[in-house]
């Protein structure tokens, strides 16, 4: 997709489709989707009239103009209620109105800049949700949908602004926005990727791809030198696979901070679960079980363009959790790398066990700071459902900045308790612990088992289970979302 700020009206924007909006319980359209209505003699009111349309988020109807004006269609799309109007529901009508454009076929799209004058939000930030917006709703995963040879991204958009003094603005909302969609896209694409392709040797030369076009440095740990990284807990779960484990690191310096945030992002590229065998359902789909690592790799894409003020060192860990006579057994103890030991009663929990000597190696590195991304349980979808993600964090102000960042990119997340007695659960008779509590409370048993190894650095873990994959969201149509990328280079830029 290509989009540009064009000063113009949108009366006489020449366009395949021109996208306007309207908020819910508007009988006549106002602002500049009234001036087009003008420019057509009402015909946009009598539709509304006419086909009750109900305008709210994401609602779209499709006007001909019959040559009244240049553009040859409109899409009206739906704002929802003033009270509730913010910046999700910019991104939402944004990719419903896009989307209705490409079963059009549209190639040349002129739309409103959405929100404009709305709720106090500036011409930046109104573009930059139009175009996140815009560009993650028109996404979809077909690299392997070989008869399919129509490109769902062969489409320019101009965003029509009257007024010269708000171009720049608007091309610089347009500018971040798309360094942020980039992003997605990319985890989006990796996380899509089936396990036969995306494997730890996979990511770790996406990594290395991502890394060699900057300044950012990366570096790949093989099976030999994890093993010289004392990164007994990794080794475990790698153990049961032919695909031989990666442990990638990637580190951009900020020129003069002492601050050093370390993110971690689980890359369990097929997740069978072990000897603790998934059921049938459980085992496909398990692919994207190194959603967390492609968040992780994809953010440090997005910061090597957008330089942010703090150092940031990326901590991938990339294994596959299969099953077979080398496999980790339950009742087997594995060394951390920190010296811990850990007793294996659930083969399925192994996303915290990798995590776990990735945050050791992080704070032996100078990180100030961590934040892990995972799917890590189940239990989290069950809490929280699909639209919203699990956040466990030792740091208030981590809680309330983490959420911030992620309204800027249509992310919700959720704080969950650490509640330390739920610690007791993971002692163990023969080690310094287990991997797995009783069951109950998993998502938070999960999180203090991770605690253990943060050596009381603030941290934060983000449960991103439900969030990952959408048969139909508002930015996502069908396939791995890329949840926590945005929420994550929202949260650096803001420090
Ligand atoms: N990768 C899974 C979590 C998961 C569950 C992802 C469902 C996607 C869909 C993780 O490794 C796992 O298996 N977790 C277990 C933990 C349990 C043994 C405490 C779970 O949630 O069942
Ligand atoms: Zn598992
Ligand atoms: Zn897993």
């Amino acid at each position: 997709m290509q989009l540009f700020a064009v000063n113009g009206s949108l009366s006489e924007v020449e366009c395949d489709v021109l996208i306007v909006n309207l908020f819910q319980s508007d009988t006549k359209p106002q602002g500049a989707t009234g001036a087009v209505d003008e420019a057509l003699s009402g015909l946009v009111s009598r539709i509304i009239a006419e086909d009750n349309f109900k305008a709210k988020v994401g609602d779209t109807a499709v006007i001909r103009t019959n040559n009244a004006i240049p553009a040859k269609k409109i899409v009206l799309v739906g704002l929802g209620k003033r009270e509730t109007f913010g910046l999700t529901e910019i991104m939402h009508a944004s990719a419903a109105a896009i989307r209705a454009c490409q079963t059009l076929k549209a190639k040349r799209v002129a739309t409103i800049l959405h929100g404009a004058g709305q709720a106090g939000f500036t011409a930046y930030e109104c573009a930059r949700a139009t175009a996140l917006g815009a560009m993650l709703g028109a996404y979809e995963y077909k690299k392997y949908k070989m008869e399919d040879d129509e490109d769902c991204n062969e489409i320019l958009v101009n965003i029509v602004e009257l007024s010269r003094e708000k171009i720049e603005e608007i091309e610089q909302g347009i500018a971040r926005a798309k360094v942020v969609a980039d992003a997605v896209i990319l985890a989006r694409d990796l996380a899509n990727e089936p396990s036969n392709v995306a494997t730890p040797s996979y990511l770790a030369n996406v990594a290395r791809q991502v890394a060699s076009k900057t300044e950012i440095a990366c570096q790949v740990f093989d099976r030999e030198e994890i093993e010289e990284q004392n990164m007994g807990l990794l080794l475990a779960v790698s153990k049961g696979s032919s695909q031989e484990p990666r442990f990638i690191e990637m580190h951009y310096e900020a020129p003069s901070s002492e601050r050093k945030v370390a993110i971690i992002g689980k890359g369990v590229t097929y997740d069978t679960g072990g000897y603790d065998l998934k059921t049938k359902a459980g085992l496909y789909g398990s692919h994207d079980d190194m959603s967390g690592a492609a968040a992780v790799i994809a953010c440090m894409q997005a910061l090597a363009v957008l330089e942010p003020s703090v150092s940031v060192l990326a901590l991938v860990p990339c294994v596959e959790n299969a099953l077979g006579s080398r496999a980790m057994h339950p009742g087997d103890i594995y060394m951390s790398r920190e010296g811990k030991s850990v007793e294996i009663n659930n083969t399925d929990a192994e996303g915290r066990l990798i995590l776990a000597d990735a945050i050791s190696y992080a704070r032996e590195h100078g990180a100030t700071e961590i934040i892990d991304l995972a799917t890590l349980t189940g239990a989290a979808i069950t809490a929280l459902g699909r639209d919203i993600a699990g956040l466990f964090t030792t740091s208030d102000e981590m809680a309330a900045k983490i959420s911030e960042a992620g309204k800027y990119t249509g992310e919700n997340y959720w704080r969950l308790p650490l509640f330390d007695d739920y610690e007791d659960t993971l002692k163990s008779d023969v080690a310094d612990m287990k991997n797995h509590g009783s069951g109950e409370g998993a998502a938070i048993v999960a999180a203090l088992f991770i605690r253990k190894f943060t050596g009381g650095l603030p941290w934060a873990h983000l449960d991103l289970t439900g969030s990952i994959i959408r048969k139909n969201s508002p930015l996502c149509r069908k396939g791995c979302t890329g949840v926590g990328t945005g929420a994550l280079i929202e949260y650096i830029m803001s420090l």
